[in-house]
């Protein structure tokens, strides 16, 4: 089989790991792919593989000929599947338990970045409610749950009684299970997220991406999965993508090295960018998820050889290319997302997009008469490409009026709040 995988395994459901296998499907090495759970909008690029149980898993990956797996979500890499996996014979594109521990601990992720030298916000630990009213005395404080939390561990307190609430939310109910809390300096500046594949001690970047958190329009309203995001190469200028290497992504790729923490899989930047330089706000061990349905329909070549590759070592950039367009993904959620999700709303118009629109599936289902219906809070992920930043924004919103169910919400901002428009009309960040 040489230096390319004929049959992958995708793992995941989202609309991250649609986009993941979409990108792997247009790879000129055009292997064939399955999906474990998988979900019936992306049947047709990767049908589902039935698993019978996680102890089964390698057997059966072996028995049916799956020659390399790439892992979407950080929950099956915390389970320790890439490690399952890897034992058993079958590259995977993920870490193992050991290194996601930068995913699944704050605390970690922050003793290693002042080990390594990386700028970040000062931070303790409290692991009372007491420690954690003497420690969190500034306004606003950042507190952060110590633990996965599906992004909703992380709250930003301007008074005291946001800063019961959260107590009261994360030890007094243990929402998120037991568990300490960072409490960390307030940053300021404009996001971004940086994408990077890492292979031992050699990374490579994609396009530079931003995502849009907040429910609605002008960053309003709370916190969700994420609404949108934009990519491109020119979203940031050299000098401070160069800085960025410099300071974040080169010292901690170095820190794997040498604190043995075996790396090869996606690596996530999650980078507030300051008045006093960049400084990193969390490492996800994963693709970001939207930023992967605006970042991966940039990528031509072959992706499916280049990450074959990388999870044995050999770290190939030359096997990839980034369009120099820009992309944007604009997500469809259902009416009461964040706070409720919907099912069960026929989706009206899938058909009808443009041929080259890319519909990303995130929480839909087929129903009874073999027809698409919502299945959770965010449904779709429609992205496009285009020449220049407009261009991208205004093909994406063109294909997303197209598709319809009832309660639809989605940011009519998206790709557009936080550039230099807003930000000489005294918006921005
Ligand atoms: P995290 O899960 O650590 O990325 O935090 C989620 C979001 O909270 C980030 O994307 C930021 O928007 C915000 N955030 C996290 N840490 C800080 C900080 N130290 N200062 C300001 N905002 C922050
Ligand atoms: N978009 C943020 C994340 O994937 O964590």
């Amino acid at each position: 089989m040489g230096d390319s995988a004929n049959k992958i395994l995708v793992v995941g459901q989202g609309g991250r790991e649609h986009a993941l296998a979409d990108a792997l499907h247009r790879s000129s090495s055009a292997p064939e792919l399955l999906a474990y759970p998988g979900h019936a909008g992306m049947a047709d690029l990767a049908p589902t593989w039935p698993l019978e149980s996680a102890e089964q898993l390698e057997q059966q990956a072996l028995r049916d000929g799956i020659k390399f797996c790439v892992v979407g979500p950080e929950q099956y890499l915390a389970d320790g599947w890439a490690d399952r996996l890897r034992g058993a014979g079958i590259p995977v594109w993920g870490p193992g338990q050991k290194s996601v521990r930068l995913e699944t601990s704050k605390a970690f992720a922050k003793e290693f970045m002042f080990r390594h030298g990386i700028p970040t916000g000062l931070a303790q630990v409290a692991h009372t409610a007491d420690e954690l009213r003497d420690l969190a005395r500034a306004r606003p404080c950042v507190l952060k749950f110590d633990g996965l939390a599906a992004g909703k561990g992380v709250a930003i307190c301007e008074s005291d009684a946001e800063v019961e609430a959260f107590i009261a939310e994360v030890f007094e109910q243990q929402r998120f299970g037991a568990g300490s809390v960072l409490v960390e300096e307030y940053l300021q500046g404009p996001e971004v997220s940086i994408m990077t594949v890492v292979s031992d001690g050699a990374y490579h970047c994609f396009p530079a991406a931003r995502d849009y958190k907040r429910q609605c329009d002008g960053d309003q309203g709370p916190n969700t999965g994420g609404m949108g995001a934009v990519a491109a190469l020119d979203l940031l200028d050299e000098a401070l993508l160069a800085e960025i290497e410099r300071r974040l992504i080169a010292p901690t790729v170095a820190g794997l090295v040498a604190d043995q923490m075996a790396y090869r899989g996606f690596l996530y930047f999650g980078v507030m960018l300051t008045a006093q330089g960049p400084k990193m706000l969390e490492y996800n061990c994963r693709f970001g998820d939207p930023e992967a349905q605006a970042v991966l329909p940039l990528v031509e070549g072959d992706f499916a050889g280049f990450l074959y590759q990388a999870a044995q070592g050999i770290l190939e950039p030359e096997r990839i290319q980034f369009a120099s367009d820009w992309s944007v993904c604009v997500v469809m959620a259902t009416a009461d997302y964040p706070a409720r999700s919907g099912r069960g709303q026929p989706i009206q118009g899938l058909d009808d997009v443009a041929t080259d629109a890319l519909v990303f599936h995130a929480g839909t289902q087929l129903n009874e008469q073999g027809e698409f219906e919502t299945n959770g809070g965010r449904v779709l992920a429609v992205s496009a490409r285009g020449a220049d930043r407009g261009a991208a924004v205004e093909n994406a919103y063109a294909d997303l009026r197209d598709i319809g169910f009832d309660g639809a919400q989605w940011r009519s901002d998206i790709g557009r709040l936080h550039f230099d428009a807003e930000r000489s009309a005294g918006h921005d960040a």
